[in-house]
Order: structure tokens, then sequence, then C-alpha cells
């Protein structure tokens, strides 16, 4: 069984490259099915064919499904949407902006979660590619079934048993909404629709995501947070698509300069993900839409590839405490025993073993912190950060 996380900033060909790696596992003999959340029905077009919410079959072993997440909001949230509705409009808040508070940013690919881990549970596919949504919404996404789990666990048992004592008293001195216990079964039916899936998402056999660039400054600078954040949230990344890179057929001086500065880009791509995977896939000449363009893509990105198989990478750093510290670990298998050069500037992290250079940009929470050592053992850099006296 495994899971392919597809993401990258807006408009890179995430939607492509998800359709074209389903369809060709599908070829390969793999059950395979593609998902997404996109109100825009994206996947619909690719394939050009018309998606259910549940998974449509396209051809043969492939399935599709365009999750319609207002409808799973409506079913899984319905009652807690109205209850907290109501709350707000007691405070003041009314319409459409009370409406818009009651969901929060994300919520809607939380279910495509939700269906992912069914879709495991049944054994139906044998892998399961999941389209998502750009990069930022995407993170916050996947540290939501660990945050998620900890309120729940906490705030909503109590919740429970305050409401028990306190909803009779105040119904008598207020007339502030109080929750019933209807309220309380539908979040914790919602709840339950979650559990599971950080487990599945954080196996690496099972789950590993691929990054889809371009290569262009922003675009990468995005890609690289993402590529830490994911590795702090414990998520693996075994493969970099780099779309729409000009052929070397492009001859037009017009766009020679445009060569050029994708070859520098496509250097700094080589140094800025610690060994994992790097698949070029060339700018077509046309849109690549329709089952004979995808297959056409993905014979390009995969070449004689099995796109289902884990490719180099995974979790190739730990972020981790010890005490006040805080160590980075990454796995450096190439490098040669020698001399460890390590640059902090800013929030990148640049290092070099011999004649191996890798850069790692660092999350946040390691902004006010300072390099105090840096080893090199059995192929795995530890770098200590402590805290700026
Ligand atoms: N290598 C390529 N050559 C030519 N066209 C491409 C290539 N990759 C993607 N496209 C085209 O670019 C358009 C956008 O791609 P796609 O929808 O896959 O991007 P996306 O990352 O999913 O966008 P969004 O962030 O809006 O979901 C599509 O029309 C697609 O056919
Ligand atoms: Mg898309």
């Amino acid at each position: 069984m495994r899971v392919l996380l597809v993401t990258g900033k807006g408009g890179v060909g995430k939607t492509t490259v998800s359709a074209a790696t389903a369809l060709r596992a599908a070829d390969m003999g793999y059950r395979a099915l593609v998902m997404s959340t996109d109100p825009a029905h994206s996947l619909a077009d690719a394939f050009g064919r018309e998606l259910g919410d549940r998974p449509t079959i396209i051809t043969e072993n492939l399935s599709a499904q365009q999750i319609d997440s207002q409808k799973r909001l409506e079913e899984s949230w319905g009652e807690v949407r109205d209850h907290l509705t109501e709350l707000f409009d007691w405070t003041g808040l009314k319409g459409v902006q009370a409406e818009e508070l009651t969901v929060f940013p994300g919520m809607d690919e939380l279910f495509a979660l939700a269906d992912v881990r069914e879709h495991v549970r049944s054994e139906e596919f044998d892998v399961i590619v999941v389209d998502c949504a750009p990069t930022a919404e995407t993170l916050r996404l996947l540290s939501l079934p660990e945050v998620l789990s900890w309120y729940m666990e906490r705030i909503f048992p109590m919740g429970r048993r305050v409401a028990k004592v306190v909803r009779p008293v105040l119904n008598k001195v207020t007339s502030m909404p109080i929750a019933d216990d209807g309220v309380f079964e539908a979040a914790s039916n919602f709840y339950d629709r979650l559990d599971g899936i950080r487990e599945i998402l954080a196996d690496e056999e099972v789950t590993t995501a691929r990054l889809v660039l371009n290569p262009e400054k922003m675009v990468i600078a995005e890609a690289r947070r993402t590529y830490t954040y994911l590795g702090l949230f414990g998520y693996a990344v075994d493969g970099v698509v780099v779309n729409r890179v000009l052929p070397d057929s492009v001859t037009d001086p017009y766009f020679k300069r445009w060569r050029e500065i994708q070859q520098d880009h496509l250097a700094a791509i080589e140094d800025g993900f610690v060994d994992v995977d790097i698949l070029k896939l060339r700018l077509f000449d046309h849109e690549m839409v329709g089952m004979e363009m995808l297959r056409l893509l993905a014979d390009e990105l995969y070449g004689d590839r099995d796109p289902v198989e884990r490719m180099n990478g995974g979790r190739a750093f730990t972020i981790t405490n010890d005490g006040d510290d805080v160590i980075v670990e990454m796995k450096m298998p190439f490098a040669e025993k020698g001399d460890v050069g390590v640059l902090r500037q800013d929030d990148e992290l640049y290092i070099t073993v011999g004649a191996y250079k890798r850069s790692l940009v660092l999350p946040d929470s390691l902004k006010r912190r300072v390099v105090k050592r840096a080893k090199l053992d059995a192929g795995v850099l530890r770098v200590t950060f402590v805290l700026e006296n």
C-alpha cells in the first residue's frame, strides 16, 4: 500500500503530475486512485471527463475522485457548525462573517485525508495519489491531525463535563447558547474520522511526498521551506519534480537567457534537497490534458522507473530537542570523512563536507539559536543549536 502526496506552489503542475503518476501506475498493473479536493475540478480537466465525489473509474485499474468538501463538511461538521453560528450570533457577530468563522481554513482538505484513511483501510487500491492544495494549506493541514487530537483529547471531555453542570445554571441566568449532547456527539464523530490519519501519513513505508516545482526563484524558495517543514513534522519526501524545464531543442535567442537562468536554478535545486531524487520534466509545446498527453508526460517523467516504488530520500533529517538545545541530524550517506564546514546565514544552513555541498532552510523556531557544534559520524551530520546568550 502506498500513498503519494503531491504538493507544490500554485500552478506548478501538481494536478498534471498527480494524474500522470496515477495513470502510469495503473498502466503498470497497480490498482490506482487519484484524488483531490480542488473545487475548480482541475483533475476532471486533466482527464478530460467528469468526476464524481466517489471514486469514478477512468480506465482499467484507474479511478479518480474529486471530493465535494462542502458536502463532507455538512455531513460531519453540520451540527457543530450550527452551534457555533448560534454562539457567534449571540456575541453579535452575524451573517456571513460568523458563518466563515465556523469553518477553519484547510478543513475541506481534512476530509480528503479522512477519505485517504478509508481507502487505505478498505485495501481496494495499491496506490493512492493525493493531488494536494498549494503548499501553505497542505502544511497547515498535515499538522492538523496532531493539533486537533491534542485539543480533542483535552478540551472536549472537559467541555462536556462542564456543559453538563453549567448548562442548567447558565440557562437561567443568560441566553448564551450552550452546546447540547448532539453537538459533542458530532464533534467526537468528526474527531473519529481523523483518528489514525497521522499514523498512515507519518509511516514512510506507506506515505511519501513529492514536491513539484518550476525552475524559478520564488517557487524553489517555497518548495525548500515546505521540505523543511515536512521534515519537521515527520513526513518523508522521496522526490522532487522540476517541471517546465526549457528543452535543449529551444534555440530561439529570446529564450537563451531563460535557459541560463534555469540552469543556475537547477544547480541550486540539486544542493537544496538532501539526497532526494530529482526528476526533470520539460515544458511541452501544448497543455498536457487528456489520456494521451498524460501518458506522454509520465513516460518522460519516470522513464523506466516505477512511480509507485519509493524513490531516494525519505526522512533525510530530523529535528529534536535535547534539553534547551536543538539537534538537527542530517543523513549525508555519500559524504567522505573530512572537514565539515557549517555556515549559518539567516534561515539557511550551508554544509560542506569535502566536495559535497548541501543547504537546508531552517524552521522559524531555530531563528533565535546559534550553531554550537557540528559533527559527522557514520554518514550522519549532527548540528547542535543553542540559545543565544
Ligand atoms: N510540463 C508542462 N508542459 C506544458 N504544460 C504543462 C506542463 N505541466 C503542466 N502544464 C499545464 O499547466 C497547467 C497548470 O497545471 P496544473 O493544473 O497541473 O497545475 P497545479 O499545480 O495543479 O495548479 P493549481 O495550484 O491551480 O492546482 C495545465 O493546463 C497543464 O496542462
Ligand atoms: Mg491543481
